[in-house]
């Protein structure tokens, strides 16, 4: 299975299109959708050879019966710009799906689900694994992009925008007291203050909570050490108290990680 995961895979764009300023929504045909799991990404190599690490992005939703896995994106730079101009018909080589994905195997619990920014296209695929059963709560800095696909999901979604246009005006915190909200175990991704946040709040009230993490990465399959992180014990393949996001993590427990 590593060996697969390493294997440059070339698949076509079924269709690509703009969700809000400067965030694209990308479906993909591969057989990848067959294995890929909520939580998990994808590293997606540029057509200009110029630029040559590939950029990873999370997986946003897996659809295995037509075979296609959608991807989410802002454009910030160059490769994410590139890949913006692509259309139907157009291909783009891959390698994954890679990282470890969100713990699915924990016993069912009353489960809370926490995006910001673009970190939340990557929690959509996990909130159709709780239909109609857990708290969506994502943040935005205004427009409250893929809010109605979290919605269809049958789960109550609670909105958060810095400037108060949509939902509790402030952080997805915010959000969460002024709904008293409560759950068993906590999934999140997003900017890191925004982890750092999450974090703490479920150390209070003693939850679990599992944290997606980014880092600038080149290899994307643990062999280069670019991307670790801080952990609190020692990594069992390092020996030393770090961890590897694109190969231990994306996901990793909250308790586990210095951030
Ligand atoms: C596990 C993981 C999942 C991600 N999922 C998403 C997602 O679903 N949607 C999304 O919009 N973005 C996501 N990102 C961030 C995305 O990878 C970067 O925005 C993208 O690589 C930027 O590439 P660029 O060429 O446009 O920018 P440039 O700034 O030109 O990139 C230069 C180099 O830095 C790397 N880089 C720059 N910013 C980041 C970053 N934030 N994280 C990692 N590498 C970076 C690039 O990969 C590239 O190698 C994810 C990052 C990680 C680590
Ligand atoms: S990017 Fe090479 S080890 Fe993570």
């Amino acid at each position: 299975m590593e060996e697969d995961k390493r294997k440059k895979e070339t698949a076509f764009i079924i269709r690509q299109e703009q969700v809000a300023e400067n965030i694209f929504s990308m479906w993909i045909n591969t057989p990848s959708s067959q294995v890929a799991k909520p939580g998990q990404f994808l590293n997606l190599f540029c057509h200009d050879k110029s630029r040559l690490l590939p950029r990873p992005i999370s997986i946003c939703e897996i659809d295995r019966l037509r075979g296609s896995i959608r991807l989410v994106y802002r454009v910030s730079g160059k490769g994410t710009d590139e890949f913006s101009h692509l259309s139907s018909g157009d291909t783009i080589q891959f390698i994954g799906p890679l990282g470890n994905g969100f713990p699915l195997d924990i016993p069912q619990k009353d489960a809370m689900i926490i995006g910001g920014g673009i970190g939340i296209p990557p929690m959509l695929e996990l909130a159709k694994e709780f239909p109609s059963s857990c708290k969506i709560v994502l943040g935005y800095s205004n427009f409250p992009f893929l809010k109605e696909e979290f919605e269809k999901t049958g789960s109550s979604v609670y909105v958060a925008t810095e400037n108060g246009s949509y939902g509790t005006k402030g952080t997805v915190v915010s959000a969460i007291m002024e709904n008293y909200l409560k759950a068993n175990v906590i999934f999140a991704c997003g900017p890191l203050p925004m982890l750092r946040a999450v974090k703490q709040f479920a150390k209070v009230r003693n939850m679990e909570c599992y944290i997606s993490m980014e880092e600038k990465m080149a290899c994307g399959v643990g062999a280069c050490l670019g991307c670790t992180i801080d952990t609190v014990d020692v990594n069992g393949h390092l020996n030393v108290k770090k961890a590897r996001v694109c190969k231990d993590g994306p996901v990793f427990n909250a308790k586990e990680v210095i951030i």
